[in-house]
């Protein structure tokens, strides 16, 4: 654990209760939950709980100013003007929010200046831009017609979010949802609902009106569950488990047969081939899989290394695992900060004990860190076999499986025989190559010599188990919109 002076100091929690129709309130029940550090394992505060009244109350209003309310009568331009409002009010209170990130979710306070708050200001900046340019087509069908297309936003959106990244998902659902004209109710995780609360301040403050945002903290088989299963709701938006994917999916065919999109988990093939620049591809699979503590979806988790290069890859990121700084958040040295939370961790650490099981050979780590908080060492196993739970389930930990690959025929057949599809990376220098691994796994996105790299502009979703639709980009656009076909006679 670091012992040096911590850079930033812990905001000061200003939001706690949730948000309907532009007003701050208790649940019905009265219940609050807590949210803890995961850091320390200590209560920051205690938080509404929301339940299927809330639900209740949150969908009316976000109906309301869909149907009838002020929501309905803004222009396309004011809906774009307003999220660039919000933008620039979560700009300029950028270290609060990155605090209040690096307090609840446990992630280090350097990463979440430099990642999560830009790239959330950027999401909503990119959706403000689209928010009048959203338009149909006229279309030269047969006969003596005048045929168009308008794309109407879908309606009330249920949109479900997780703990790894809660700034950046809450801009994600709400960016696209508002500037198609939805209104919506954001159900965040129970584990870190904080910065979301906050961001409901600025977008009252940015002036939108009462019901267009509505935020409720609150757990997944309560309030989560109310949502996906609210008969007015048109539409659900989920990111989180392939489990709970399967369990929306259900709620809606037994509901209302509300659209539903699907980010889920991924196993994502990071593929390494001798010819790639080592020190390059050394550094960005270690990037790929310890960023976050491990907690991506998209984390490169099976690390396909070509045999030729596989003694040395593994010695060097060995090395490299061993030397990477775990402890206190808000230290500005610190390149790990604890798992999210106690079920986190522990399934984290169950997973470690059955590579160890299985006969995988555990290099460095696999111990906690610290006496108190949810740390996990950067844990690195060689010698991993295709048919390991390591190699096949999602650990969302700072745990690398390092898996020998033969030749690129070989290495496309085994990265995907896996349930999931959502990412993949291939380092080399041979463009062929390169253009086999992408042309040839199965994955929502590929990176060729890099990895994580985001934009607003660039859609990303999953193939297979990984999920359903887009987001971001153009193509995060469809899944807010209804098109409707209008044919006159002339
Ligand atoms: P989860 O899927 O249970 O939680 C994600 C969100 O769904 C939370 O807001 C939660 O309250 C809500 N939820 C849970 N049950 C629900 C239900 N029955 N109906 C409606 N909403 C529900 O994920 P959890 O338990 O936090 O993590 C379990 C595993 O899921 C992780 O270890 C990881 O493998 C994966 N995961 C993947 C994420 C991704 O980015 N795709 C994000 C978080 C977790
Ligand atoms: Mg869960």
């Amino acid at each position: 654990m670091s012992a040096t002076a911590t850079a930033v100091q812990p905001p000061k929690v200003r939001q706690t209760r949730m948000l309907i129709n532009n007003e701050w309130c208790d649940a019905a029940s009265g219940k609050t939950f807590p949210t803890v550090n995961p850091a320390t394992g200590d209560v920051i505060a205690q938080v509404a709980e929301a339940d299927a009244e809330d639900v209740n109350r949150a969908v009316k209003a976000a109906r309301t100013a869909f149907d009838a309310g002020k929501w309905a009568k803004t222009t396309a331009s004011k809906r774009g003007y307003l999220l660039n409002k919000l933008a620039d009010l979560i700009e300029a209170n950028k270290e609060e929010l990155a605090a209040l990130e690096s307090l609840d979710n446990g992630k280090p306070y350097r990463d979440a200046i430099a990642a999560d708050l830009p790239l959330t200001v950027a999401c909503y900046r990119y959706y403000a831009g689209w928010a009048d340019k959203i338009h149909g087509k006229t279309i030269p069908i047969n006969g003596p017609y005048f045929c168009y297309t308008r794309h109407e936003p879908v309606g009330v959106a249920g949109q479900i979010i997780p703990w790894n990244f809660p700034l950046l998902m809450q801009a994600w659902k709400l960016g696209p949802a508002l500037a198609c004209g939805c209104t919506t109710v954001l159900k965040v995780a129970e584990q870190t609902p904080l910065s979301a609360l906050r961001v409901g301040e600025l977008i009252v403050e940015a002036g939108f009106p009462p019901g267009v945002v509505n935020i409720l903290p609150g757990y997944g088989p309560t309030a989560g569950a109310a949502l996906a299963r609210h008969m007015d709701v048109d539409k659900v938006a989920f990111t989180g488990s392939t489990e709970v994917g399967h369990l929306i999916m259900k709620a809606s065919a037994e509901s209302n047969l509300k659209r539903v999109t699907l980010e889920l988990g991924g196993k994502s093939p990071n593929i390494v081939f001798a010819d790639a620049d080592m020190d390059q591809a050394i550094e960005g699979a270690h990037f790929a899989l310890f960023f976050n503590q491990g907690q991506c979806c998209c984390a490169g988790s099976r690390l396909y290394v070509e045999e030729r290069c596989y003694d040395e890859f593994v010695a060097k990121s060995v090395e490299r695992a061993k030397k990477r700084k775990v402890g206190d958040p808000f230290d500005a040295s610190v390149e790990q900060g604890p798992q999210v939370d106690e079920d986190q961790f522990k399934k984290v650490m169950s997973y470690i004990e059955a590579g160890k099981k299985e006969g995988a050979k555990m290099l460095t780590g696999g111990g906690r860190v610290g006496s108190k908080g949810y740390f996990v060492e950067p844990t690195v196993f060689a010698d991993v076999q295709d048919n390991m739970k390591i190699a096949q389930e999602e650990i969302f930990g700072p745990v690398m499986s390092i898996i020998k690959f033969k030749d690129t025929a070989d290495v496309i057949k085994r990265a995907n025989s896996n349930m999931y599809g959502l990412a993949a990376a291939v380092w080399t220098k041979d463009i062929s190559k390169a253009h086999a691994i992408a042309n040839g796994v199965r994955a929502g996105t590929v990176w060729v010599n890099c990895y994580d790299v985001f934009d607003a502009a660039a859609p990303f979703g999953g193939f297979k188990r990984s999920g359903i639709g887009r987001e971001l980009g153009e193509y995060g656009l469809q899944a807010y919109t209804e098109v409707k076909t209008v044919t006159v006679k002339l």
